[in-house]
């Protein structure tokens, strides 16, 4: 099947890893690759100055209107999206947004930043993208969450606004998976766990030569999620899924 995917957040990491890898797999497919600059992803545009099967497109998960062009420009490219992957989230940002240790270092406007990326971000591109996802094959809309946003499982703390708002996309998704399991065009919805995949956001937690630690490389990563992907149908919606397919607990 020439299947039609969306990443969204593919300019690096594991974005860029599964655009690279849905290539692989569906070579007669399409991959519209998003992210907030196109033009600045030196290593998405270059692969796809050389495959017309990639697609980048602007997409700032963080504005409205930005997602709102983005899934217009893509329905005049496409009449059906397959497989829609939310991957942008952020963990830290330059010198002012780091994780938290304590509750003496939780900032509002850090707490806003981090829930419009990781919370609100996928939920709104799941509504402006339901059309080409209602049309789609089989479809599936999953996104990027975490293991410390799984509340059961929280044993160490910290990291306010990162655990917070993954728990609230968790939220989100499973609500939307209620939703989408109704009438006769099922969305499949779920959350993933990629595990730690060495990346920009990881870089700054990984120690070196923790070997208890198995650190994935973003094409690792990018593989073990769409097996798990592959593996899943309209039973498992609303599941919180980890990288090698076992369910995390809420
Ligand atoms: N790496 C890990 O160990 C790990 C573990 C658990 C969960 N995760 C989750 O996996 C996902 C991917 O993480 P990663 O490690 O690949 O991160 P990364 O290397 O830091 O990449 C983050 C991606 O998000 C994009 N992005 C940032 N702000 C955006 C915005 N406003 N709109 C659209 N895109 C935006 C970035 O694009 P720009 O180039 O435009 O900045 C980049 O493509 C995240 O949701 C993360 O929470 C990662």
């Amino acid at each position: 099947m020439d299947q039609r995917a969306l990443v969204q957040g593919a300019s690096r990491g594991i974005g860029l890893a599964f655009v690279k890898e849905l290539r692989r797999r569906n070579p007669d497919g399409t991959v519209f690759a998003t992210c907030r600059e196109p033009a600045a992803a030196a290593e998405l545009t270059g692969l796809a100055d050389s495959d017309t099967g990639i697609r980048p497109v602007q997409l700032d998960a963080t504005d409205d209107r930005s997602v709102r062009r983005a899934a217009e420009s893509i329905a005049a490219g496409t009449e059906r999206l397959d497989l829609l992957i939310n991957v942008a989230g952020l963990l830290h940002e330059g010198s002012h947004l780091r994780p938290e240790r304590r509750l003496s270092e939780v900032d509002r406007s850090a707490l806003q930043r981090v829930f419009d990326l990781n919370a609100f971000g996928p939920l709104l591109v799941a509504r402006h993208f339901e059309p080409l996802l209602r049309a789609g094959e089989q479809p599936r809309f999953a996104a990027l969450s975490a293991r410390v946003g799984s509340i059961g499982d929280n044993r160490l703390g910290g990291w306010y606004a990162y655990r917070m708002s993954k728990a609230a996309l968790n939220m989100g998704l499973r609500t939307l998976a209620i939703e989408w399991a109704r009438g006769s065009r099922r969305i499949t919805t779920i959350a993933l766990h990629p595990g730690t995949v060495a990346t920009d956001l990881s870089a700054p937690f990984r120690r070196n030569g923790d070997a208890r630690r198995t650190v994935f490389s973003p094409e690792t990563a990018a593989g073990q999620l769409l097996d798990v992907l592959d593996g899943i149908g309209p039973d498992d919606t609303g599941g919180f899924f980890a990288w090698d397919g076992a369910r995390i607990p809420w």
